[in-house]
């Protein structure tokens, strides 16, 4: 059988390399493994409160960057999930399938919504929504970072429940999480994934960042008082943190890159990998540069809605056929 990858980012922060290593990479690598059908989940970033101007300008920015890391839009569909109606749709009737419980039970709603006064009755059923994204398309793998584990798992329950009940409509989809980068940590805190909400600029590089910045965060970034670099998340978590980095930059192997620090201190090891990125991140940002305001950019996603929409509503009615909402 054929694979097909589905996945997707939310334009709600700026790219870091944490979201490049847990996802985006990963989604370049997948196209030569099978069918993709990478969107941007606009839905859910409005699952909290967005600048309207904002929203707008980095969904521009992420649909530029999924094509400059490298994804070819000539052979997958890329689109806005609020273009394609039918998200909308097959995610209310997952709502109808999902239990209020195991909905209650979702660690990112809680951490999310912990402390908060008015949080939208949206990110309580997200899960949901996240479902029908996924079935829609019949996706039997879901490349995701650590954190999307939970939901991926709701996402099958949901699948195969409704597949008793009603008939088999939908694939059951394995998530696909990395070793490697699936959890990449703060550079200040190893004990925090790396991402923009940390107030600390430093301890995230954007995917947009210059290379003198980036050459200073790292230059920053926590390590610890033993002085080799050696990878080991118990005793040495910053440091691990750094080297998978490093690894998935170079493409060198964990073990490689222990050897080729051996026996040198962290100065030379955090300058070596602020050049492995410097390096790496220069041509995805000089080709979201020529694209991110272009017609180009307009067309793709035009396009991608299409594509995307003749697969999706075809699972849609096939759903609300078998739970028995009149088609004519
Ligand atoms: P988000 O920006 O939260 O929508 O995340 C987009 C994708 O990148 C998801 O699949 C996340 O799991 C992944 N991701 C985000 N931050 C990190 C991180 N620090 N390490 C690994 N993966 C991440
Ligand atoms: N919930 C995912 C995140 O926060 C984004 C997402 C929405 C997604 N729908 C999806 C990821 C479907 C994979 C498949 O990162």
């Amino acid at each position: 059988m054929t694979k097909r990858f589905l996945s997707g980012i939310k334009p709600s922060g700026d790219l870091n390399i944490g979201g490049y290593i847990g996802a985006l990479r990963q989604f370049v690598q997948l196209q030569e493994e099978g069918e993709c059908f990478f969107f941007i989940p606009d839905l859910h970033a409005i699952t909290v409160a967005q600048d309207p101007k904002e929203l707008r300008e980095r969904s521009r920015q992420l649909a530029a960057f999924y094509i400059a890391a490298g994804i070819d839009p000539e052979r997958n569909a890329i689109f806005m999930q609020s273009h394609v109606p039918a998200h909308a749709e097959l995610g209310w009737i997952m709502e109808t399938q999902a239990h209020f419980g195991e909905m209650s039970r979702m660690t990112q709603f809680k951490d999310k919504s912990a402390g908060k006064d008015n949080v939208s009755a949206a990110l309580f059923t997200y899960p949901a929504l996240m479902a029908a994204d996924i079935l829609l398309y019949g996706a039997t793998h879901v490349p995701v970072g650590d954190d999307q584990k939970q939901h991926l798992e709701l996402t099958r329950d949901l699948a195969t429940r409704f597949n008793n009940r009603y008939g088999k409509t939908f694939v059951v989809p394995e998530p696909m999480i990395q070793e490697v980068g699936a959890r990449v940590m703060g550079l200040d805190d190893p004990s925090s994934k790396m991402s923009k909400s940390n107030p600390n600029a430093s301890s995230y590089i954007l995917l947009l960042d210059e290379p003198k910045l980036i050459r200073k965060k790292f230059s920053r970034a926590v390590t610890d008082s033993d002085m080799s670099v050696r990878y080991d998340w118990e005793t040495k978590p910053a440091v691990s943190n750094l080297i998978e980095i490093f690894s998935v930059f170079s493409g060198m192997g964990i073990g490689e890159v222990e050897k080729h620090f051996e026996g040198q201190g962290y100065g030379n090891f955090k300058k070596e990998l602020a050049e492995v990125v410097v390096e790496k991140l220069d041509p995805i940002q000089q080709k979201y540069a020529e694209i991110v305001h272009s017609e180009e950019l307009d067309r793709i996603l035009r396009r991608g809605a299409e594509q995307a929409a003749q697969v999706a509503n075809e699972t849609l009615r096939s759903a609300k056929d078998a739970m028995g909402l009149l088609l004519l």
